[in-house]
């Protein structure tokens, strides 16, 4: 089908609407919120807002008619001082329950709730995957992320927006990408353009740029938007969409652009997976970008960077990951990556679709990576979280060049050691653990050595968060072998959180993360277990609230 004809038949299924008279409410907005109450017991419909006639937002909702499981919000500061038209094509009973405030619904509640994560980045209201876009600039690390701001569940792809001056503490914004005709938003990244290489530049500012997928029923196609004012607000390029590939793949499966620049070639990269692995295009002027190669084996969520073996400038790799973060490493000459070593992991768990920051500042030099951790926050408003800002390295390892990931530095300053004892028997640091009981938030740093090359490890109420198998080397599921394999000791710095809980082994080379869900009602706490091993080294550290 022409490419206009497809694009015009997707506006008109956007903003058309089976909304009959009853069906709609219309509202002088004044304040900056709408708050919309949100029933799991009822179907989702699609919701417009219009304004003048024109439809500016169309979404997925379940519009309680009565009791609200929670309630949701929408920004409508953009539409201040105008009359709005929403039209649901579900039971009409909930429209007159939406409200407009100046405040969200429950706002006196928003941070306390009962599983909202104590020191994890999680939304005020919706379900949250994966990081988007992650950028430093102007002193601002940029946190955007798959959002649907109207559900716990996945749906309604926006790009959400928070801000930290610290990687730690994170300030919600309102949303920077909205649906649109070409669909929804789904994951992609962000570059400054500081050569106006796009041409969007104002004297005063270098533009964000931001490349993102839309997605639509048909097929899925890359896009570009741009902000003037630190990612505030975005305006979408209009000779989107920039790459349209269902048909050369002969699948839908085309999404998530990762763009940098590459400095020795002068031009832009854009590593996108399509179908079957991850493709490399390059552009000079970050609009017309062409095909250079392709690697299978990758799903989803493109990576792609350089980093130094044991911090030797001279001797660098290239890392190459798809959503699971399973990697290759090899070379990359700006077209083309030519694996070397691989696949390996060095993480898993809860652990998806992690992003690494560009444009941070070359004396800082860091490769500072998020991942989404799939954690079901129970009976929240919200769901899902991101996991610990980690710092990405490479190092020689026994079995050569490795990725290592341990917490970036900055989160330090949320732990204070409380306790710290070495040369303990299991049954002593298992008393210590007993006084600790079940805590809502801890940090352990831990040295274990077996006695037997048999199962060992550490249990959290029922459940083992470490289970180590010298016998056919398992950690957790995973095959691991330490540095000197014929060790019986283990190292683990873990961080519990109240619905997560992220452990990071030997020096972050393997980290994993999981849900906190214990044995049913089992409230026993920390326990180590295993035939009689020693605790060579525990220390337990209190735990500061981000929020
Ligand atoms: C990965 C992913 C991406 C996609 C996004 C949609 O979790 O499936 O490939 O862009 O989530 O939310």
């Amino acid at each position: 089908m022409e490419r206009s004809l497809l694009v015009t038949l997707l506006a008109l299924l956007w903003a058309g609407s089976m909304a009959g008279q009853d069906n709609r409410v219309t509202l002088d907005i004044q304040r900056q919120y709408l708050n919309l109450p949100v029933s799991h017991s009822v179907d989702r419909a699609v919701m417009r807002f219009q304004v003048d006639g024109q439809t500016e937002r169309s979404f997925l909702i379940r519009l309680a008619p009565e009791e609200a499981d929670y309630w949701v919000f929408a920004d409508v500061s953009a539409f201040v001082g105008k009359t709005l038209t929403i039209l649901y094509d579900g039971d009409p009973a909930g429209l007159e329950r939406i409200y407009q405030e100046s405040k969200i619904r429950d706002e006196e509640k928003l941070y306390r709730e009962k599983n909202r994560p104590q020191f994890h980045f999680t939304a005020r209201r919706g379900w949250i995957n994966d990081p988007n876009g992650l950028i430093f600039y102007d002193g601002e690390y940029h946190l955007f992320f798959q959002h649907n701001p109207y559900e716990r569940e996945w749906e309604n792809m926006h790009w959400g927006h928070a801000v930290s001056t610290d990687l730690v503490h994170w300030t919600e914004l309102p949303e920077a990408l909205y649906p649109d005709e070409l669909g929804t938003m789904f994951s992609g990244s962000a570059v400054i353009d500081y050569g106006n290489d796009a041409g969007f530049n104002e004297e005063s500012s270098p533009a964000m740029l931001a490349f993102y997928t839309a997605d639509s029923p048909d097929r899925q196609v890359q896009c570009m938007a741009y902000s003037l004012d630190c990612g505030r607000t975005w305006t979408k390029y209009d000779g989107n969409p920039l790459i349209d590939s269902k048909e050369v793949w002969n699948s839908k499966d085309t999404r998530d652009p990762k763009v940098f620049r590459y400095e020795p070639g002068g031009h832009w990269v854009m590593v996108l997976n399509e179908r079957d692995g991850h493709s490399i295009y390059t552009s000079a002027n970050l609009k017309e970008w062409t095909y250079q190669s392709h690697i299978t084996g990758f799903w989803e969520c493109p990576e792609l960077f350089e980093l130094p073996v044991d911090g030797d400038p001279a001797n660098t790799m290239w890392v190459m990951y798809g959503a699971s973060g399973t990697y290759m490493l090899g070379q990359f000459d700006g077209k083309v990556f030519t694996p070397s070593h691989g696949k390996y992991y060095y993480t898993s768990g809860t652990v998806y679709a992690a992003q690494t920051f560009t444009n941070i500042p070359a004396e800082d030099g860091r490769r500072i990576q998020i991942g989404w951790g799939r954690v079901d926050q129970p009976g929240m408003p919200f769901n899902g979280m991101m996991l610990l800002p980690t710092e990405l390295t490479l190092r020689t390892t026994k079995d050569g060049p490795r990725l290592f990931s341990v917490p970036v530095r900055e989160v330090e300053r949320l732990f204070t050691l409380q306790e710290e004892h070495r040369g303990f028997t299991q049954r002593e640091a298992n008393e210590i653990l007993s006084v600790v009981g079940d805590p809502e938030c801890l940090r352990i740093k831990t040295t274990i050595k077996l006695s037997h090359a048999t199962n060992a490890g550490l249990s959290l109420n029922g459940r083992n968060i470490i289970d180590y198998d010298l016998n056919s080397n398992m950690l957790n599921g995973m095959f691991y072998s330490p540095q000197d394999m014929t060790s019986t000791e283990l190292t683990a710095d873990i961080f519990i959180d109240r619905t997560s809980v992220e452990v990071f082994i030997d020096g972050g080379v393997y980290s994993y993360s999981l849900e906190r869900t214990g044995r049913p009602g089992d409230i026993s706490g920390l326990h180590f277990w295993g035939n009689n091993i020693q605790v060579q080294h525990l220390a337990l550290y209190s735990v500061d609230n981000i929020w």
